[in-house]
């Protein structure tokens, strides 16, 4: 199988690295300092592996023109905002490829992807593998769960092109699913990440250094969570979604659905303090992106529930607010 990788970031690097290292053919598309890096030393990911250097299978250029050959999958792994720019650069990799799919936290980037090769090439994806670039050359890998990342065709079937790359990624250690309702999955996994970033923004990016799960603890900042929680999951409910916990143990929409408000808040307490116990740490990208000043993807992860929410006439407060906020904060970022 050969496979490249556009936007050779944090998690590009990370799915690049296990895959290249079980023998898929990889070519990851980076920034000039990563893939010199990457040509000399090799691609180092530490974190929840331990300490590899992956060298073999994997190859690294610094624009898409420079991949050659052809491609079985096209992974799209830039932010957001970097997609159009980033399609425009690798349209000399179109009659290259033979499939493609994106791996970023938004919904329009199925819409974008068929946009620039045509339904029939475009598969969904969704992961929440982490990953972090360290320095050129060096990136991190603290978050994973029990199913990392799912696969699945458009129209709500599986196929044997899904099937194989959710093989890849099993077999590279990412554990993977081929599904019927990847477009679930990509909504039910923004509404998951959208809380986590929106309540960390706005809540340690005034205390850098504190974890998610002790601010969990506190119980106002539960609170906090429990009413953003509820304002996106009526949102998706109202899409006709049912929560399904895709990314257990690290999912809990379908408890926070469920209980009852001061219940939830108990629970969110719980499971702060639970989550501390086991000294699990990671923070959400929009956080790592505020405290490297990046500019955040808060117009792709929180602005599609509000504008869901504007459709079907939902009052979204608590969401709103920190929507508002994080807005601020970006404009003095990047
Ligand atoms: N990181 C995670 O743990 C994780 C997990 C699940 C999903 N996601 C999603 O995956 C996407 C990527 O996240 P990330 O954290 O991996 O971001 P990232 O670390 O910023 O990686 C993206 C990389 O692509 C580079 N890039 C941008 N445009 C490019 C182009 N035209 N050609 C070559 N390289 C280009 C960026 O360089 P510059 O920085 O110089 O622009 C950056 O190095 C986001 O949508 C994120 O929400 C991330």
């Amino acid at each position: 199988m050969r496979v490249v990788i556009l936007g050779a970031g944090g998690l590009g690097s990370v799915l690049g690295g296990y895959l290249a290292s079980t023998g898929v053919e990889v070519t990851l598309v980076g920034r000039p300092a990563h893939v010199a890096a990457i040509r000399r030393d090799g691609l180092r990911i530490v974190g929840r592996r331990g300490d590899m250097r992956i060298t073999d299978n994997l190859r690294a250029v610094d624009r898409a023109a420079a991949a050659t050959g052809s491609f079985d999958y096209f992974i799209l792994g830039v932010k957001g905002k970097d997609t159009a720019q980033a399609l425009e650069d690798a349209a000399p990799l179109r009659d290259a490829v033979a499939t493609a799919l994106s791996v970023q936290n938004t919904v329009e980037k199925d819409a974008k992807l068929v946009q620039w090769l045509g339904r029939d090439r475009v598969i969904g994806a969704s992961t929440i593998e982490g990953g972090t670039l360290v320095q050129p050359g060096l990136v991190r890998n603290a978050l994973s769960t029990k199913v990392t990342a799912y696969f699945g065709e458009l129209d709500g079937s599986t196929s044997s092109r899904v099937e194989a790359i959710t093989a890849a990624f099993d077999t590279a250690g990412l554990p993977a699913e081929a599904v019927d309702c990847i477009e679930q999955v990509e909504w039910e996994k923004l509404a998951q990440i959208a809380l986590a970033a929106a309540w960390s923004v706005t809540t340690l990016g005034a205390v850098p250094g504190t974890s998610v799960f002790e601010g969990m603890e506190v119980p106002e900042g539960a609170a906090y969570f429990v009413a953003l929680a509820k304002d996106l999951l009526r949102v998706y409910r109202a899409k006709g979604y049912e929560p399904m916990n895709f990314y257990a143990p690290l999912s809990r929409l379908k408890e926070l659905d469920a209980l009852p408000g001061p219940e939830a808040i108990e629970f969110i307490i719980e499971q702060g303090r639970t989550m501390r116990e086991r000294e699990s740490s990671g923070h959400p990208s929009m956080y790592e992106d505020v405290l490297r000043r990046r500019k955040t993807e808060v117009d792709f992860m929180l602005a599609p529930f509000l504008e869901a929410a504007d459709e079907l006439a939902i009052e979204v407060p608590t969401l709103r607010i920190a929507y508002n906020i994080i807005k601020t904060v970006d404009r003095f970022l990047g």
